[in-house]
This record gives structure tokens, C-alpha cells and sequence, in this order.
């Protein structure tokens, strides 16, 4: 218990304005995300990360932690080992998020959009509400199977439609044989950026 809780513990945050600055942490954490509201650490010499909350959204750590309980059977998710107030520990996901693949022109094929309609089609089944699946938030994993990420907010109430836009985008346009396969990472960010600013 102590072990992940010193590692969370050494990881210091500050506000610079709107921004979060990762000042310190332990020489055994290496930094490999890092999102709205956390920093996920690879823990070394083992396949576990460490997701250290920002101080603002540390309460999302309890939330992610029982979600990840419910879909625990679940191959589509990853495995918690142990959460505390503001940090949850899951196991390490080798591979690229669905953001990686367009912006490194790895293609992305049906079965694996079906098989995140499977993923959100369990968590349903479990009394869940799939929210905030965005692109960074799926990885194909090295072996080509879906794991989702990022569950805090599939307790919420409000309906998330992220996921039925991008499935749409999916068919509409990067299907289409003409369409790019290879994205700039700043037109997806403005892309998200925009639709964020309209739809939310
Ligand atoms: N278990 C994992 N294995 C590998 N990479 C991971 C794992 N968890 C998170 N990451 C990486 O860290 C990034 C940020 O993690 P995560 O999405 O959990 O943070 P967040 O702050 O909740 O994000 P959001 O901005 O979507 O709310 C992910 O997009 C992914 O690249
Ligand atoms: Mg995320």
C-alpha cells in the first residue's frame, strides 16, 4: 500500500495560470501521459502505471477507481491494483491511442471501431455510461486488441455523444479512399479543440 502512495507522493503539480507543471517526481516514474486532469507514470521495472491526479480533479481519482471495479472481467479494460485519494494504479497498456495511429498514418479498420462498440456495449450492459471516449482514450494494443481508458466519467448522468461523432467521421470521411490516412496532430487538437468549444 505504502509503495504506490510514496510514489504519488513524490510527484509535486503546480498552476502556472491555466496550466499544470509537473515539477518533481520519483527517478522510478517516467512520464507517458498526461491529460485534462492527470499525469500517468510508467512505473519502472514493472508493466504498471501510476495516474496522479491534478489537486482540482483528484476527486476523479475515487470515480475511476470504482468504474474500473465494475468492468473488471472486462478484457476491454485495464486492470486497477490499487487507488488512493488522488492517484489510481492500472496495468500498462503497450501500443498506439487511436490520436497515435492518425497522426503516424497506422491504419485504423472497422474491427476495431466494432470492437469499441462491444467495449461501450458491456459497460452498458453493467449499468454504466460510456462518457469522454475521445481519441486518446482508446489504445490499440501491440497484439491488435481495443483497450479503453480514461473511465471517470462513465458514472456520469449527462449523455456523452463523442463517441457517435467520431464513429460517424469513422465511416463518413476516413473510410473513403481518398481521405488522408496521416492527420497533423494540430489539426486533430483544433478539430477537438472546436468541437469541444460548440457541443459542450
Ligand atoms: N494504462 C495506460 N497504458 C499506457 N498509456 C496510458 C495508460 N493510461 C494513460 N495512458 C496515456 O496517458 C494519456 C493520459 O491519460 P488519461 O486519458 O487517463 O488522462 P486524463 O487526464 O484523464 O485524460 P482526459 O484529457 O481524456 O480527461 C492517455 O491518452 C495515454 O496516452
Ligand atoms: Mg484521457
Amino acid at each position: 500500500m505504502g509503495f504506490y502512495k510514496d510514489l504519488a507522493d513524490s510527484v509535486v503539480i503546480q498552476n502556472k495560470g491555466k496550466k499544470k507543471v509537473l515539477i518533481d517526481h520519483k527517478d522510478t516514474l517516467t512520464l507517458i501521459g498526461v491529460g485534462r486532469s492527470a499525469f500517468v507514470f510508467k512505473i519502472k521495472n514493472t508493466n504498471k502505471v501510476i495516474k496522479v491526479f491534478f489537486p482540482t480533479h483528484r476527486h476523479f481519482a475515487y470515480e475511476e477507481a470504482m468504474v474500473y471495479q465494475v468492468v473488471q472481467n472486462i478484457d476491454y479494460f485495464p486492470t486497477i491494483y490499487e487507488f488512493g485519494w488522488n492517484y489510481i494504479v492500472i496495468n500498462y497498456i503497450e501500443g498506439y491511442t487511436l490520436f497515435d495511429c492518425l497522426t503516424r498514418g497506422i491504419q485504423v479498420s472497422a474491427k476495431e471501431i466494432k470492437e469499441v462498440e462491444s467495449a461501450i456495449l458491456v459497460a452498458q450492459s453493467l449499468g454504466l455510461n460510456p462518457s469522454d471516449i475521445h481519441l486518446r482514450n482508446i489504445i490499440i494494443t501491440t497484439e491488435g486488441k481495443i483497450k479503453m481508458i480514461d473511465v471517470a466519467r462513465f458514472r456520469q448522468a449527462k449523455l456523452c455523444p463523442q463517441w457517435e461523432d467520431l464513429r460517424t467521421a469513422f465511416y463518413r470521411f476516413y473510410t473513403k479512399p481518398l481521405f488522408p490516412k496521416r492527420l497533423p496532430s494540430f489539426l486533430l487538437n483544433t478539430i477537438a479543440f472546436l468541437y469541444k468549444r460548440c457541443f459542450y
